[in-house]
């Protein structure tokens, strides 16, 4: 039912100079894939099949990524190489990637806004910050377990996750009614509030599920924290009107975003790879 996902992919990704200067950030690798590439298999197996990135000046190398590369195919025909691709080959087979772009840095929601051109206004959609790498060794991945939630609620809904109280301010917050366990009807959500005045240490996390109104709400919304326009901002006003659910996901996310996180997820990755070889 949700077949289209949007990708805000940007930033600058100032966090990781020099390395981001003449390369995007969403295609740093964790071992030998892209971070962008776990967020669209994340969303293929959620039944994706529209990928849809919003891009920005110096980027071109995630449309590159997302293509046959002839030259290269040509080169590793037959050889051993060629299962290194696999999986890159079969996103190329079943996915259609399109690309818009974010000519100033005005905000998620900015960002969010300039992709109703390659999302459309009359389905919900997807949408995923490859910055939060999730996984889930133990089942579905975080945007199927979401998807099977929109098909029971057909609400927006966003993931969340408990973080330490004195990293409030880094992350949008949410406050709620548990209605299942693990699942909140959002009736607060503030944008990197005080460390003091954050509503519960509920953070929202790079996935989401919108419906389509998001888009007039968006257009309605001022700009918020940092002078940007927020999805969270907007979100509020939707829950304020009807219902955003935040859920609490199954699985482990890492902020990619920041070194440390970056740094964690390939140890993770690496010994997976160890013990498979087992
Ligand atoms: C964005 C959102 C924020 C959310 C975060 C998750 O912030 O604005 O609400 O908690 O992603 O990673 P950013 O990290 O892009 O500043």
């Amino acid at each position: 039912m949700i077949k289209r996902c949007l990708f805000p992919a940007a930033g600058y990704g100032t966090r990781f100079l020099p390395v981001t200067k003449a390369m995007p950030k969403e295609m740093l690798p964790i071992l030998t894939k892209p971070l962008i590439q776990y967020g669209v298999e994340e969303a293929y197996e959620a039944g994706c099949i529209i990928m849809a990135t919003i891009t920005g000046r110096g980027k071109r190398a995630i449309t590159d990524h997302f293509d046959i590369s002839y030259e290269l195919e040509h080169q590793i025909k037959g050889s051993d190489k060629e299962e290194l691709l696999v999986e890159i080959r079969t996103l190329i087979k079943n996915c259609t990637f399109t690309y818009t772009r974010q000519n100033e840095m005005k905000g998620l929601g900015d960002a969010i806004l300039k992709g109703r051109v390659l999302v459309g206004d009359s389905a919900p959609f997807a949408v995923i910050l490859a910055d939060d790498l999730c996984v889930n060794p133990d089942g579905d991945g975080v945007m199927t377990q979401m998807v099977k939630l929109y098909e029971k609620y057909r609400c927006s809904i966003v993931a969340i996750m408990e973080v330490p109280h004195d990293q409030v301010n880094k992350y949008g917050i949410i406050a709620g009614r548990e209605v299942e366990n693990g699942l909140y009807i959002i009736d607060d959500m503030v944008e990197k509030p005080d460390i003091d005045k954050a509503p519960s240490n509920l953070a929202i996390i790079g996935r989401y599920i919108l419906t389509p109104d998001i888009f007039k709400i968006i257009e309605n919304t001022p700009a918020g924290k940092n002078g940007e326009l927020q999805i969270t901002d907007a979100l509020l006003t939707q829950a304020k009107k009807g219902m955003v659910l935040g859920y609490k996901f199954q699985g482990k996310r890492f902020d990619c975003g920041s070194l440390d996180g970056f740094v964690e997820a390939t140890n993770y990755f690496y010994k997976n790879l160890q013990e498979s070889k087992k």
